[in-house]
This record gives structure tokens, sequence and C-alpha cells, in this order.
């Protein structure tokens, strides 16, 4: 009798045993101390074995939220806890739809926000309303600035602008154009990002000899709004007067392309980019745009799945990871920041293909299939 219930307690134990155990199998490797005790199943038999997640998401005309950050997100909260589920949104832009869907999002039961907020100091208000509900905020890959936030999760996004510029400089350098006047097109005002890509880029460019022609910042980093930028910027400068133009990524390089494109300027001067998207990496292999940064966003969006994983189940961040404070006004927010790696044809097979991001296939589509010979591609 006493053996059959302790069989049946057992049993039960195994049942009970939350779905996220698993998690402490499938940490990589080079995390070791997230396997151990304390971020064990302890404090996982206390919390239920599901839980809402929500990602809250800027936009959708950049290519790499849909394509890259939401499945590898998802995929990845999955595979650590196979009842946990994702409350996905997405902002379009728009900060009052975020606030929106964050309330939403705390109505519905999220136990921690993962946001990249589309406007860094107004997203406050829906940390301070998550924090008010005792729910931690992960800030991925944006800082909200001056609030509470519990971790941030993003790249050295200054780097980010001195890769840019170094790679303009030195590529007007190598073709003798020194003393040339560039276009700046940079990101979004209210994204804290595109302040850091800016002040990177100015770090390298003042200074350079270049002379800036024009310069805007682009809000929403909308690629039509670039263009419209680029279409003054040649009438005030002159179609064959521009020696180079930084855009602060791939879409806004796309629409400042289009601009040159259409106002018949040939050849293209050199342009910048970032995201490594794949328009801006085909635009790279036909000799259209100059260069992009590659940002590895899948361990960016994995290790943010890992880190909600936990906190929506009151356990510790997984240990190893945080490599940083960022101080966002309010605090030091423990971060965790990843390097950026810039990327011209000649690098792309051993950057981002080597990496998975985009297959050769992929890039080299029918209308690319020359360009992608003539790079060695295929
Ligand atoms: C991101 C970039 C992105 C841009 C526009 C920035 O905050 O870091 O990767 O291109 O926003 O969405």
């Amino acid at each position: 009798m006493t053996r059959v219930g302790a069989a049946s307690v057992l049993a039960a134990v195994m049942l009970l045993i939350p779905a996220c155990k698993k998690e402490n199998k499938e940490t990589p490797a080079g995390s070791t101390a997230t396997t151990g005790a304390a971020t064990g199943t302890a404090g996982a038999e206390k919390k239920p074995a599901g839980g809402k997640i929500a990602l809250l998401l800027p936009e959708s005309k950049t290519a790499r939220y849909e394509s890259h950050d939401r499945p590898h997100f998802e995929r990845k909260v999955k595979e650590l806890c196979g009842q946990c589920e994702v409350i996905y949104s997405n902002a379009d832009q728009d900060a009052s739809k975020q606030q929106s869907q964050a309330e939403a999002a705390l109505t519905n039961g999220a136990q921690v926000l993962v946001l990249d907020p589309v406007d860094s100091a107004s997203a406050a208000a829906i940390v301070t309303r998550a924090k008010q509900a005792k729910i931690p905020v992960i800030s991925y890959d944006r800082l909200i600035t001056g609030a509470d936030v519990d971790y941030y999760i993003s790249f050295d996004n200054e780097q980010v602008g001195k890769l840019q510029g170094m790679a303009l400089v030195d590529k007007l350098k190598a073709d003798g154009k020194t003393g040339g006047t560039i276009v700046v097109i940079n990101g979004a005002p209210t994204d804290n990002n595109a302040k850091l890509f800016k002040n990177g880029a100015h770090s390298v460019i003042d200074g350079s000899g270049l002379k800036i022609g024009a310069e805007y910042d682009t809000p929403d980093w909308s690629p039509d709004k670039a263009q419209q930028e680029m279409e003054q910027a040649i009438t005030a400068i002159g179609k064959d007067k521009i020696a180079g133009v930084y855009c602060a990524n791939d879409g806004t390089a796309g629409g400042a392309i289009a601009a040159m494109k259409a106002a018949g300027v040939k050849p293209l001067p050199p342009v910048t980019g970032q995201d490594a998207e794949l328009a801006g990496i085909q635009r790279i292999i036909a000799g259209e745009q100059f260069m992009t940064i590659y940002k590895a966003i899948k361990p960016e969006a994995e290790t943010a799945a890992e880190l909600a994983v936990a906190l929506a189940h009151g356990q510790p961040a997984p240990a190893g990871k945080v490599n940083a404070k960022v101080n966002n006004t309010q605090k030091d927010v423990p971060s965790i920041l990843l390097t950026p790696v810039a990327v011209t044809k000649d690098n792309v097979k051993s950057t981002v293909i080597a990496d998975g991001f985009w297959k050769a296939d992929e890039i080299c589509s029918s209308s690319y299939q020359d360009a992608c010979k003539a790079a060695q591609l295929q």
C-alpha cells in the first residue's frame, strides 16, 4: 500500500514537473552556471509550467523584425518552454499603438515584456505600468531611457556607426576622393540607437576631410522619407557632386539608391547600410551599395528568449550572459551587448553566408545570378 502510494506520488510529481525544466538541458554549453541548481527546478517548482511572454516589436518596414527577430525568438521560447505562449505585437512605428499593445499584453497576463520601443523616451510609461504590476521588462535592441528596465540586450551601437563611417571614409580615400562632399541620412530621432549610430559615424567622418553637404534625421526610419531626403540632397548639391552617402540602415540606403537611380546619378557613389537584409546584400553583390553591417540577430533574439523564460518563472538571468552595464539616465542597466561586423562584397561569404543568416541560393535569385558568379558566391 505504502509502495503504491509512493509510486503514485512520484508519478504525480513527474507530471507536475514544469515543462520549462527542459531549459536546463538545452542551455548552450558556453554559459556554464546556467545549468546549475540555482536556476533549475527549485525555482521552477513554485511556478506554473507555462507562462505568457510578450514580444513587442517596433515596425515592419525594416525587414529584420518579421524575417529574423520574431521567428528566432518564438522558436527559442518554444524550445525552452513548450507550454509558454508568446504574445506578439508589432507597433508599425506608432508609439501610442505600442503603448496600447503593451497594456493589452499586461491585461492578457503577460509575465514579462520584451520591448523594442518605437520611442525610447516615451516607452518609459510602459515600463512604469509594467512595474506597477510587478512585471519585469527587457529592453530589446533599443534602449528604453529614463526607466527602471531590468535588462537590455543589443549590439555595441556606437561601434555600428563607427564601422559604417570608417568603411565610407576608407573607401573614399582609396578612390582618391578625400575632400569630397557626402550626404548623411540618419535614422529616427526617437530611437536611441539612431543617436548612437549617428555619434559613432560622426566620430569618424568629422575630421576626415570629407564635407557633409546635407544631413537628415529620418522620421520612422522610413525608406520612402529617405528617398525624398536624397532627392532634396541631389537638388541642393548637384547630381554629379556627391562622393558618398552615409545611410544608417539598409532600408534608408534602398530609398537613397532609388532616388539616385531615378535622378540618373551614374556611377552610384559608395553607400553604407546596416542589417544585412536580403535586398541590401543583393545590392552589395550587384555593386549598387558599398557595405552593410551584419548584426547576428539569432543570438540576440535567442538570448532575449532565454532571459524572458527565466524572468517569467521568477528565476535569475542565465549566468555568464550579462557583459556590460549601460546607463539609461535612470540606472545602470545590466546589459548583453553583441558585436557588429562590417560587410562588403569581399566578405559576404565568410560572414552572412557562413553564419547561416542567408543562404547563397536566397541571395542569388534569378536577376542576381551573374553578379553572384562574379562574386564567387555560387
Ligand atoms: C535597429 C536597426 C534597424 C532600425 C530600424 C534600429 O533600432 O537597431 O537594426 O534597422 O532600428 O528599424
